[in-house]
């Protein structure tokens, strides 16, 4: 008889709880919802396990503040923190998120030594730094959420443009999960045709731009919070390829010194996702504009990692 995964979701709001429901929906394995907020999470927790008759998933759902239920954790995916509002970037969370971040990862480490972090929270890929500083775990094992979410932007928007399923359109992105995100129209592909034969280069444009903003286009509408459906989709499949060992490639924010001439950060590349976590990272050759892009990114997500080491227990 196989066991069960067990998941670990941190932050039970709008991401975490929508977490909880995708995993419990593939049945990825038993689920533990953590909050600071009592009832918060016991509640979220309780109405979704009397959901699993009508859905017909098994598995233990749980919700507390305490981590003693995380303990020996396979996944666990941290999204507490504070969302932005209109007209908030998302650099402007990180002395707030840097140290929540730094605490529960701390606490969840302590009880789950083996497990794999998924970090969700904004700025995503200061908050992977902070994550893999503070508990010490192998590069491999720590990752961040980023690069599937603004690919499936990127998908659906050329999905609706050219008129169809968006299960065809194959993307890649780079870089880091700001606005100055690399979006890749030549790695991009529609049934296996190039999307340059698709849609021509000004059209284009303006769903790599749209993708870029995407996150601020919901943040603009809710008015209260941000994006979770996509979000909290985005890490579930990350989670799914690494408890069921598929070794799908997806854009992570994953640990890269040589890789793509980084040197020691953790930013948006194409990995492969298993059971050890990162596998491997799949290098791509860029050409001048595209690597000018890559490197901006990088020096940006270089100086908010410098920034949160302000904030970090030393
Ligand atoms: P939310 O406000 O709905 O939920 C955050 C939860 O974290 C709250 O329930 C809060 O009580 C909890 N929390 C705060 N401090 C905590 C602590 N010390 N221990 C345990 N729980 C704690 O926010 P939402 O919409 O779920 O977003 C969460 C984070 O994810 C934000 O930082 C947001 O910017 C980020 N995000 C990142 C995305 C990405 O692609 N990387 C996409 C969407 C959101
Ligand atoms: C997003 O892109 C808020 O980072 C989040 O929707």
């Amino acid at each position: 008889m196989t066991k069960r995964a067990k998941i670990t979701i941190i932050g039970a709001g709008n991401v975490g709880a929508t977490c909880a429901h995708w995993a419990a929906a593939k049945e990825l394995g038993d689920i533990v919802l953590v909050d600071i907020i009592e009832g918060l999470p016991q509640g979220k927790a309780l109405d979704l396990f009397e959901a699993s008759p009508i859905e017909g998933f098994d598995a233990n759902i749980v919700g507390t503040n305490d981590y003693a239920a995380t303990a020996d954790s396979d996944v666990v995916i941290i999204t507490s923190g504070i969302p932005r509002k209109p007209g908030m970037s998302r650099d402007q969370l990180l002395e707030t998120n840097v140290k929540i971040v730094a605490e529960v990862t701390a606490k969840a480490a302590a009880k789950s030594p083996g497990a794999i972090l998924i970090v969700v929270s904004n700025p995503l890929d200061a908050m992977v730094y902070t994550a893999h500083k503070v508990s010490g775990f192998p590069p491999q094992r720590v990752m961040g959420q980023a690069g599937v979410l603004d690919t499936a932007r990127y998908r659906a928007f050329i999905a609706a443009e050219i008129g169809c399923s968006v299960e065809d359109v194959c993307a890649m992105l780079l870089g880091g999960h700001g606005d100055d995100m690399v979006p890749l129209p030549r790695y991009t592909t529609v049934g296996g045709i190039p999307v340059t034969q698709l849609i021509p280069p000004g059209k284009l444009d303006q769903i790599v731009t749209r993708t870029r903003n995407g996150g601020a286009e919901i943040v603009n509408l809710l008015k209260t919070g941000s994006a979770y459906y996509a979000p909290a989709a985005a890490s579930v499949a990350m989670a799914e390829s690494i408890i069921r060992d598929k070794r799908r490639v997806l854009p992570c924010a994953a640990y890269c010194d040589k890789e793509y001439g980084v040197g020691g950060y953790f930013v948006g590349v194409p990995c492969v996702l298993g059971k050890s976590g990162v596998e491997k990272i799949i290098p791509i050759e860029l050409d001048e504009r595209e690597g000018q892009m890559f490197a901006t990114s990088v020096q940006h997500v270089k100086e908010l990692c410098a920034a949160a080491d302000k904030f970090l227990p030393q």
